[in-house]
C-alpha cells in the first residue's frame, strides 16, 4: 500500500516541526511548503526542521499566491493538508495589521482552494486558535463559545474558521478547524512571552543579562505542551466526518506565575529582575482564556500530559543548556 502524503504549510514553524516528526513516525510521506528567504538560509530559518531534511519534501512556495500554492498542490496531491503558516504573532498583528491580514487571510483561501480544485478528498486542517474568543463572554470557552477577536490576528483566524467551515458546507470538503489554546515548547519562537521569559532567566543565570522587561503581569492564559497539540490536528483528520475542536488543559495561569516558577527553576527571585514596560501592553488584551476541551476528550482520547510546571521547568532547563553550550 502507497504511504498516505501530508503537506504542510508553516511546516518551519513550532507546530510544522513536532508534526513533521508525529507524521513521519507514523509512516506518512511529509511534505512542506518553504518560503524562498528559509530554503536561502537554512540554518536560521529551517532549524526547528534541521534534523528532518533528509526525511521530507520541501517546496518552495508563497501562500499569499495562488499560483504557487496552485504549483505545489499539483505536484503533491496530498492526502492531508495541515494549514499551519501564519504571521502568529498577535503583538506584531497591531503594529501591521495589513500584512497579518493578508497573509492570513489569503493564505487560507488559497490552499482551500486549492484543495477543492486539485486535490479532491484531500482532508484539511485550519489552525484556528483561542485568540478567536478573545473578550471572552463565558469560561471554560468551549466550541460553542461566541468569538470576540481582539486583535487583527484574531480576526484574521475568526475569517479563517469561517472560510473552513464554507467550504465543507458548500464544496463538501473535508475542513476541521482545531481551537487550539496556548501551546509552547522549547521550539517556541523567542518573542512569545513564554520563551521570553524562558530565555532571559537563563541568561541572567548565565550573567549575559541584568533584567526582563514585559508588559502585562496579569493576562490569564491556558498553557499546554505543542508536541501533544499537533497528535489532535492528525486526530481530527482522521474522524468520520469533520468537525470542529477545541484542545486545551483547563488551567490557566498568569504570565506573573509564569515569571516566578521560570526564575526559581534556576534558584533565582523573579523580582529582582522583571520590569513592566508600556511598551510591550497590547492596544486591546485577552485578559483570560481557559479551554474546556471535553469533546476531544470523549472524541478524540485528548489528555493533556505535561503540567505547568513541567513545561516551564522543560523550557527553561533547554534555554540554559543552549546558552551554555553556546557558550562553551
Ligand atoms: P510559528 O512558530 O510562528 O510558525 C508559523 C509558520 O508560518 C512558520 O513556518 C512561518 O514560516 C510560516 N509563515 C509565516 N508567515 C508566512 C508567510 N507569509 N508565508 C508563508 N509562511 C509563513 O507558529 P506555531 O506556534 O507553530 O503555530 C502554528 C499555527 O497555529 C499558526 O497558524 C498559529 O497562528 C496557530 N496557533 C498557534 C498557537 C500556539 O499557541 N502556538 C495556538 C493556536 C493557533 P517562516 O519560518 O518562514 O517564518
Ligand atoms: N509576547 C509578549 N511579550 N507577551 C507579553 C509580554 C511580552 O513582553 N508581557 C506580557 N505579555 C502577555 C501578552 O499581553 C499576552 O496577554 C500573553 O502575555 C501571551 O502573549 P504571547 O505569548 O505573545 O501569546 P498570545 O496569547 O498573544 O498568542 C499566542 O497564543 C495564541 C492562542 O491563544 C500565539 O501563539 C498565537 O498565534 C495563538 O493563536
Amino acid at each position: 500500500m502507497s504511504r498516505k502524503k501530508a503537506l504542510i504549510t508553516g511546516i518551519t514553524g513550532q507546530d510544522g516541526s513536532y508534526l513533521s516528526e508525529y507524521l513521519l513516525k507514523r509512516g506518512y510521506e511529509v511534505h512542506g511548503i518553504v518560503r524562498r528567504a528559509a530554503i536561502e538560509d537554512p540554518a536560521n530559518r529551517m532549524s526547528r526542521i534541521g534534523h528532518l531534511l533528509g526525511e521530507i519534501h520541501i517546496h518552495s512556495g508563497q501562500i499569499e499566491n495562488y499560483a504557487s500554492i496552485y504549483q505545489v498542490m499539483t505536484t503533491v496531491r496530498p492526502d492531508e493538508c495541515y494549514h499551519l503558516a501564519a504571521q502568529s504573532f498577535v503583538y506584531e498583528s497591531f503594529e501591521d495589521a495589513f500584512s497579518t491580514l493578508n497573509v492570513n487571510i489569503f493564505g487560507t483561501l488559497n490552499t482551500l482552494t486549492a484543495v477543492r480544485e486539485l486535490a479532491p478528498g484531500c482532508r484539511f486542517y485550519f489552525a484556528g486558535t483561542s485568540e478567536m474568543f478573545g473578550k471572552v463572554s463565558e469560561s471554560p470557552q468551549d466550541e460553542s463559545t461566541p468569538f470576540h477577536p481582539r486583535s487583527p490576528y484574531g480576526i484574521s483566524k475568526v475569517a479563517g474558521f469561517h472560510m473552513a467551515q464554507n467550504f465543507r458546507e458548500v464544496y463538501g470538503v473535508f475542513a476541521v478547524s482545531g481551537i487550539l489554546f496556548n501551546h509552547e515548547s522549547p521550539r517556541r519562537g523567542y518573542e512569545f512571552v513564554t520563551r521570553k521569559i524562558s530565555s532571559h532567566a537563563a541568561k541572567i543565570k548565565l550573567g549575559l543579562a541584568d533584567e526582563l522587561v514585559l508588559g502585562n503581569l496579569d493576562a490569564r492564559r491556558d498553557w499546554g505542551h505543542s508536541r501533544e497539540y499537533v497528535r489532535m490536528m492528525h486526530a481530527m483528520l482522521n474522524q468520520d466526518s469533520p468537525e470542529d475542536f477545541v484542545i486545551a488543559t483547563g488551567e490557566t495561569h498568569t504570565v506573573r506565575e509564569f515569571c516566578e516558577l521560570a526564575f526559581a527553576e534556576l534558584g533565582l527571585d523573579w523580582e529582582k529582575y522583571v520590569r513592566v514596560d508600556e511598551r510591550f501592553m497590547r492596544p486591546s488584551e485577552v485578559e483570560l482564556l481557559v479551554g474546556d476541551a471535553s469533546k476531544a476528550r470523549e472524541k478524540l482520547g485528548w489528555l493533556s500530559e505535561t503540567t505547568f510546571r513541567g513545561l516551564v521547568s522543560e523550557m527553561v532547563r533547554s534555554d540554559y543548556e543552549l546558552l551554555k553550550q553556546s557558550l562553551a
